[in-house]
């Protein structure tokens, strides 16, 4: 049997047949599950949370040192809580200047995305917004925005010009429309150059719908735009670099969901142009190595992004958390160091891959 199909059934066993409180229980973040599970967890009053640590230090060097062996004595105090992060500081964009560039290590500056030229679908907002952001503070030359909303995305590009006095521009288009995309590619190349990189982070999700039932229209419609958009938009920009001879990186945004089949809610389309996606990388990835341009999947797991946040999943949400051995879901800047390491010269000798990224999920 196949790992995907093992685990939709070990996942779909293991919560169908449970009495009530083990599921309540199931909703339990991770760690709280673990420690009702033995017999040996320790009670909540017997949970031990010291505010100072004493420490005792017997060396030559230690001040109060004696040949007795008193040693010295002191405490250090145990900080519990995290350093809260002012709301202005988590939202600035700091772009990576060439006096610092020019400061870093070799390794460092590998790992950056120095004078490349950008382009992001799905960059209005989420995931693709987040990893756009990413790539300023990585050292990107001009980043391009493509997504099918108009002010979401103007909005986007302007926030991320006046944050940060990188070039941006916004461009209007549906991943759906090749021939929109090629005229705003040809337009990203007379205006900055051609793209070094490519992340396609537009999809769109349907769940909670049974195959049986699923309207045939909106299964056409989630394949159009997961799967044909990450295709035609890998075509227009892959073109654009063999032209120029110019070496590239193009990221498909994928999703666990193409390794393994979610639960509770049925999303069989959605699952399948996933699926699609990451088979799409790698084929691209084989024939196009010849021409330097690597191809890679970034396959993320429940992410808490806008895409999820809707009544309708509250109750799955839980679910899913539970389900997580980091329990939680992906923060929305949870991508951006793997999209910026694949989107840079630090990954030269990776190409066809699929990176999962999901806190856990797929162990189980
Ligand atoms: N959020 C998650 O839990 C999760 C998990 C795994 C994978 N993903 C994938 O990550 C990607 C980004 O997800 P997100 O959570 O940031 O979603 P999001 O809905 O917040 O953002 C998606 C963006 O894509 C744009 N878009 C949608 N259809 C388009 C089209 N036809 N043409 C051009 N642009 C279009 C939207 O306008 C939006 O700006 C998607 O491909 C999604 O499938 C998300």
């Amino acid at each position: 049997m196949a790992a995907s199909a093992r685990t939709a059934l070990r996942l779909t066993s293991r919560m169908a047949t449970r009495p009530r409180a083990t599921v309540e229980r199931a909703a339990l973040p991770f760690f709280q599950r673990a420690a009702l599970s033995g017999s040996t967890a320790p009670r909540k009053s017997e949970v031990i949370k010291e505010t100072e640590v004493p420490v005792s230090v017997y060396s030559p060097d230690s001040k109060g040192a004696s040949p007795s062996g008193n040693g010295e004595h002191f405490k250090i105090p145990v900080r519990r809580d995290q350093p809260e992060v002012p709301a202005e500081e988590e939202d600035k964009v700091t772009p990576l200047t060439s006096k610092v560039y020019n400061q870093m290590t070799p390794t460092m500056q590998k790992m950056s995305v120095m004078g490349k030229v950008i382009i992001i679908t799905g960059g209005a907002r989420g995931l693709g917004n987040h990893m756009a952001r990413a790539c300023a503070e990585a050292g990107a030359k001009a980043i391009a925005i493509f997504d099918a909303n108009q002010q979401l995305g103007d909005e986007a590009a302007a926030e991320l010009y006046e944050k940060t006095g990188l070039p941006v521009t916004f461009f209007k288009v549906d991943v759906r429309d090749g021939a929109a995309i090629d005229a705003a590619v040809d337009s990203v190349v007379e205006l900055y150059g051609t793209p070094d990189v490519l992340i396609n982070s537009a999809g769109i999700a349907d769940s909670n719908i049974p195959a049986e039932t699923y309207d045939r229209n909106m299964f056409r419609r989630l394949i159009d735009i997961n799967l044909n958009g990450s295709f035609l938009m890998a075509q227009s920009v892959g073109k654009a670099m063999m032209a120029a001879k110019k070496p590239g990186s193009i990221i498909l945004v994928a999703s666990m969901s193409a390794s393994i089949v979610n639960y509770p809610q049925e999303q069989s389309c959605y699952n399948a142009s996933k699926a699609g996606v990451v088979h799409l990388g790698k084929s691209l990835a084989a024939e196009w190595a010849k021409y330097n341009i690597r191809v890679n999947c970034i396959s993320p797991g429940y992410m808490d992004t806008a895409l999820n946040r809707v009544p309708a999943l509250d109750a799955q949400k839980k679910i899913w958390t539970s389900l997580t051995p980091q329990a939680r879901l992906g923060a929305v800047d949870d991508l951006n160091g793997l999209a910026v390491f694949l989107a840079s010269d630090a990954s030269g000798f990776m190409t066809g891959s699929n990176v999962l990224i999901d806190g856990g999920y797929t162990l189980y």
